[in-house]
């Protein structure tokens, strides 16, 4: 059935959502450079929360569309700003539109073929993600950095290419800045 939800503009809040997935550090393990320092953090007794995802999940057949709002909190592994997993879409030719509420960020998109853009997202910029484009989002600011998503319900997600080869590109902090810089594991 057509339904209606609210998306709260200040405080990047939905009235209703379906499903809500906690990311904690200990969960990223193998998606961040500098794994000493994840472990330095974990084995401190320390295993924050890095990002949430609030969805508006629909059933996983073509046609149907999936929106929600992902909230990234502040923070660092090292140099390396708190950031999503990251993606390819399993079904290479859907996209996915992205809407900044809160905070400051980037998304870093990468094709298979190495290609690499990276765009900054803020309150009310709109960002269009293309087929075939992996995706992964970064806050580099002090407070929450929130986006309104969506994306074909059917797309799924390829977390295991990132895994294994992770981006071209890191987004660090060096002298107070958010700088992207390549990522020397990164295997093409
Ligand atoms: C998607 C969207 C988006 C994303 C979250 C968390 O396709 O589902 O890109 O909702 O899932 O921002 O990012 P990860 O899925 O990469 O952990
Ligand atoms: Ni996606």
């Amino acid at each position: 059935m057509p339904y209606a939800v609210l998306l709260d503009l200040v405080t990047a809040s939905l009235s209703y959502f379906n499903k809500k997935s906690i990311v904690r550090l200990s969960d990223l393990r193998d998606f961040f450079f500098d794994k000493a320092a994840v472990d330095r953090t974990l084995l401190g007794g320390q295993n924050p929360i890095v990002y949430e995802v609030y969805d508006n999940s629909q059933p996983q057949s073509e046609g149907h569309l999936n929106f929600g709002v992902t909230v990234i909190s502040p923070g660092k592994v090292g140099s390396e700003y708190f950031m999503t997993r990251g993606h390819y879409h399993t079904k290479e030719h859907t996209s996915e539109v992205y809407l900044g509420i809160e905070g400051e960020g980037v998304i870093l998109l990468q094709r298979r073929s190495g290609k690499v853009a990276c765009l900054p997202i803020m309150k009310g910029r709109v960002i269009y993600v293309p087929p075939s484009w992996a995706h992964r989002t970064i806050n580099t600011g002090d407070g929450k950095f929130s986006f309104f998503y969506v994306y074909s319900a059917d797309a799924g997600h390829d977390y295991e290419s990132i895994r294994k080869s992770g981006f071209a590109k890191l987004v660090v902090e060096k002298g107070g800045k958010p700088e992207v810089v390549d990522n020397p594991n990164f295997i093409a």
